[in-house]
């Protein structure tokens, strides 16, 4: 944007304090202001501060909230049965090399007060490896097994871009082909104030954040990995947040429930642990499936009270499956997901140019808003102890510890399952490539049983 219409551009928009700083810096770095202004959504953003004046967060609920469809986990010779002829079927579509991973690592952690690659949190319980490490290695045990070649993305934001390809780096892929690790970066959108001002990060950079993780479905066509990846065959995009070391990547019996629903957009969910818990609520809204995101499940809201919590079990732990076809008509349709807002307190230079406690809004858009455009869809329950562990808080519950304890307990619940012996206290850890599943630890144990006493490693 030229210089005398950016100018007025940010008049209009009443940014005067960021009009003063903008003439008080040098031609150079004027220049360098407005190259990185044009990287930025403005208008998105100030249409949005328009639009939340006045609106209450968390929004109102929809009024019709049901329960929704689930395959839950098989209990009956049926069940089980269809079980079988799923898992059959996403066997055949690893196999045939038609699915992609996504892992989405462009957030800023800030529950873990973390600024770089979350991705590098040290989380297994014997042998410490991160987050990344274990996905890896994972897709790596997934590509010997089915032989096939997994692409493995890994979503950024400007923020972590670089850390997360250094961590990549430094450790070989963790074994990977370099090639099949494909990086692709989401948007940043600017933080606003709750009174409309853009706020300066430094001299020539305003604040912004990523635009959260709905962002994917935009970038990865904008970055052509979308039509490469159709091109190259590939139809599945197992879609998983960096924060969970759990989650049983390319799962294929979730992939075969995909299939045999034709779905365009798959979710797993588990039992809440209680109305409380820091998961969104997969729900029929207003007829169609989708999750209010808890931060929305105000006290008072129908689906919280006592009675309903039965009824109302399913949390999204955002591990889902997109038909790729889909995510391309999205963008070929140009679609928009409806952004949200998270209200911070967060510090920030005052008018004096001082640094004070600000009330901001940041704007978002959730990748699991995609259901309610997806014309049909597949809902498959798991089991917490089997898939879900996250890393969301520096202590306590949900943090590194209690993943690395969960970790442990899975190893350990396996182990037991195939006739050894663990000692209830010890760290014990199992190589992906060692075992995918407790059916495959069966296998490599052919029979023999251990009694551990003390921490291990199954390699
Ligand atoms: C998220 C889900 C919630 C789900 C829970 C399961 C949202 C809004 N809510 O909650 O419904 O039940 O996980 O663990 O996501 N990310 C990006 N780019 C962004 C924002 C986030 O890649 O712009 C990634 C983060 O790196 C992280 C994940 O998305 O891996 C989750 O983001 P976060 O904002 O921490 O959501 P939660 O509150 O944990």
């Amino acid at each position: 944007m030229p210089k005398s219409e950016t100018l007025d551009f940010l008049k209009e928009h009443n940014q005067h304090r960021i009009i003063q700083h903008y003439q008080r810096l040098s031609p150079d770095k004027q220049d360098l202001f407005r190259r990185n202004l044009e990287g930025l959504d403005l208008p998105l953003v100030f249409k949005l501060h328009r639009e939340f004046s006045g609106k209450e967060t968390p929004a109102h609920l929809p009024r019709d909230i049901q329960p929704a469809p689930i395959i839950t986990v098989p209990a009956t010779p049926s069940e089980l049965s269809f079980q079988e002829k799923a898992c059959a079927q996403g066997e055949a579509l690893l196999r045939e090399n038609r699915v992609a991973v996504l892992v989405v690592a462009g957030g800023q952690g800030s529950r873990l007060g973390f600024n770089g690659a979350e991705g590098a949190f040290l989380v297994s319980p014997v042998k410490k490896k991160s987050l990344f490490q274990l996905f890896s290695e994972t897709v790596l045990a997934l590509n010997h097994r089915y032989r096939t070649a997994i692409p493995l993305l890994v979503m950024t934001s400007m923020e972590n871009d670089r850390a997360v390809k250094d961590f990549f780096q430094a450790h070989n892929f963790f074994g990977l082909d370099s090639g099949a690790v494909l990086f692709f970066t989401q948007e940043m959108l600017p933080t606003i104030t709750a009174d409309g001002s853009l706020i300066l990060k430094d001299e020539t950079h305003l604040f912004a954040h990523p635009d959260g993780h709905g962002g994917s479905l935009k970038a990865l066509h904008k970055s052509g990995l979308l039509s490469e990846l159709i091109r190259g065959g590939f139809s599945e995009l197992f879609y998983f947040q960096v924060d969970n070391p759990l989650v049983k990547i390319a799962d294929p019996v979730f992939l075969g429930y995909h299939r045999m629903a034709e779905s365009e957009f798959s979710l797993k969910v588990l039992r809440r642990r209680n109305a409380a818990e820091k998961i969104g609520l997969y729900a029929l809204i207003n007829g169609k499936p989708g999750v209010i995101e808890y931060s929305d499940l105000v006290p008072g809201s129908e689906c919280l009270s006592e009675g309903e919590g039965a009824r109302f079990w399913a949390g999204s732990i955002a591990i889902h499956i997109l038909a790729l076809s889909f995510v391309e008509r999205l963008n070929r349709q140009g679609f928009i997901l409806p952004y949200h807002r998270a209200v911070k307190i967060t510090e920030a230079p005052g008018p004096g140019g001082r640094v004070e406690k600000a009330t901001v809004w940041k704007f978002e858009t959730f990748v699991f808003d995609g259901l309610l455009l997806a014309d049909r869809t597949c809902c498959v329950e798991t089991l917490r102890a089997e898939e879900f562990a996250p890393v969301k808080n520096r202590q306590g519950e949900d943090s590194a510890g209690t993943a690395a304890q969960a970790i442990s307990a899975r190893a350990r619940q396996w182990l037991v399952e195939a006739g050894s012996s663990v000692a209830f206290d010890v760290p014990v850890e199992i190589s992906p490539r060692y075992a995918l599943d407790k059916e495959e630890l069966a296998v490599k144990l052919k029979g023999k049983l251990m009694a551990i006493k003390e921490g291990a490693y199954l390699e």
